[in-house]
C-alpha cells in the first residue's frame, strides 16, 4: 500500500475514541525507530516532516526513508504530514513533493488571514487529493521555526470554539489544531500542568464528527529527564502534558497527537549514557543504536497512551 491521507484515520479514531500518533522525523534512525514501534502494535501512523527536518535532512534523503517504511510494511497505513507549513508556497511545495497531509500554521496571522491563507492551501491540497490540517489559536512557548505566545499570556490564546466553527465552515480544513495551553519543547509549565480541556470539549460539541489535532503532546517523562540530567544535561525544569491529559483528550475529538519532544528527550538520554559510561566509545552505530531503541521503547509507551495498538487494519 502507498502513503495514505489521515482521512480514514481520523474516522475511525473518532468513531472508536483513541487517536493517530504523529511523530517528527528528521533522519533514519528516528525513523526507523518509530517504524518499528508501529509494526510490533500494528499501529496507524503519521511521519511529520517540519520545515527545519527539510532543511536539515533534505526532502529527497527524508523521503527515501519514508518511502522504505511504506514498502517494507505493506499491511501499515503511514500519513507523510508537513508539520507547521508556514506559507502558501511550502505547502504547495510539499503537496507537490507528495506529502499526503500538509498542515497550514498562519495561527499567529488575524482571524479572516488565517482563513485566506488557509482556504488557499486547502483549494490547492485538495485539487491534488491532499489533505489539510489547519491550526486555530496559539499554543505556548517559542521553539526554532514555531513562533508560540508566551506562557503569561496562553489564556487569551486559547481556541475560541464560535470561531472554530467559522473557521471550518470557510476553509474546510479537513482538520483543526486547537490551543488547549500546550506548548512546544521541554518546559511547558513552570507549575503545575494546567490545559484547558473544557475548550476541547466545547469544540467538540460545536463540530460534531470533526477530527482535532493537539499539539506540544509531549509529557517529558521523568525517567528520561532523569536520565540527562544525570549523564551531564541539564533540564531539571522541564515539565511537560501529563499522559492522563492525552487520554482524557483522545476519548473527546482529538484524533491526531503530536510528539517531537519526547523522541529527542529518548534519543538524547541514551546517547548521553552511552557516552558516559562508554567514553572510549566512538562508533556511531554503537550509540545512535541503543538510540533508536529508546525512541522505539518509547513510541511503543506512546501507542498505549493513544489506544491505537492494533488499530491498522482498520485504518487502511
Ligand atoms: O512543532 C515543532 C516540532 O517539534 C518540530 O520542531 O521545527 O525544530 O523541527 P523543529
Ligand atoms: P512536543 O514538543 O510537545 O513534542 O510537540 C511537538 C509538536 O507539536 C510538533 O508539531
Ligand atoms: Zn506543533
Amino acid at each position: 500500500m502507498a502513503l495514505v491521507g489521515t482521512k480514514k484515520m481520523f474516522e475511525m479514531a473518532y468513531n472508536n475514541g483513541y487517536a493517530v500518533g504523529a511523530f517528527n522525523v528528521n533522519n533514519m534512525e528516528i525513523t526507523q525507530g518509530i517504524v518499528e514501534a508501529i509494526v510490533e502494535e500494528k499501529a496507524p501512523l503519521i511521519l511529520q516532516i517540519s520545515r527545519g527536518a527539510r532543511e536539515y535532512a533534505s526532502m529527497s534523503y527524508l523521503k527515501g526513508i519514508i518511502d522504505v517504511a511504506v514498502a517494507e510494511n505493506p499491511d501499515i497505513p503511514i500519513a507523510m504530514h508537513l508539520d507547521h507549513g508556514d506559507t502558501f508556497e511550502t505547502c504547495k511545495q510539499c503537496v507537490d513533493d507528495g506529502f499526503t497531509s500538509v498542515m497550514v500554521d498562519a495561527s499567529s496571522k488575524p482571524f479572516e488571514e488565517n482563513i485566506a491563507i488557509t482556504k488557499k492551501v486547502v483549494e490547492y491540497a485538495h485539487a491534488h487529493g491532499v489533505v489539510v490540517e489547519a491550526e486555530l489559536g496559539q499554543l505556548g512557548g517559542i521553539e526554532e521555526d514555531v513562533v508560540g505566545v508566551s506562557h503569561e499570556d496562553i489564556a487569551k490564546h486559547l481556541t475560541n470554539p464560535d470561531e472554530a466553527v467559522e473557521f471550518v465552515e470557510k476553509t474546510g480544513c479537513d482538520s483543526l489544531a486547537v490551543a488547549c495551553g500546550t506548548s512546544h519543547g521541554a518546559y511547558k509549565f513552570k507549575t503545575e500542568p494546567t490545559l484547558a480541556l473544557d475548550v476541547i470539549q466545547k469544540i467538540a460539541d460545536k463540530l460534531p464528527g470533526y477530527p482535532l489535532v493537539m499539539h506540544g503532546s509531549s509529557s517529558v517523562l521523568k525517567e528520561f529527564k532523569d536520565l540527562i540530567n544525570k549523564y551531564g544535561g541539564d533540564m531539571p525544569d522541564a515539565m511537560g502534558v501529563p499522559e492522563s491529559a492525552i487520554s482524557e483528550a483522545v476519548k473527546m475529538a482529538v484524533c491526531k497527537v503530536n510528539i517531537d519532544t519526547d523522541l529527542r528527550m529518548a534519543l538524547t538520554a541514551k546517547i548521553r549514557q552511552v557516552f558516559a559510561e562508554k567514553p572510549r566509545e566512538f562508533d556511531p552505530r554503537k550509540y545512535l543504536g541503543p538510540g533508536r531503541q529508546a525512541i522505539k521503547d518509547m513510541v511503543k509507551h506512546k501507542l498505549q497512551i493513544l489506544g491505537c495498538s492494533g488499530k491498522a487494519a482498520e485504518c487502511m
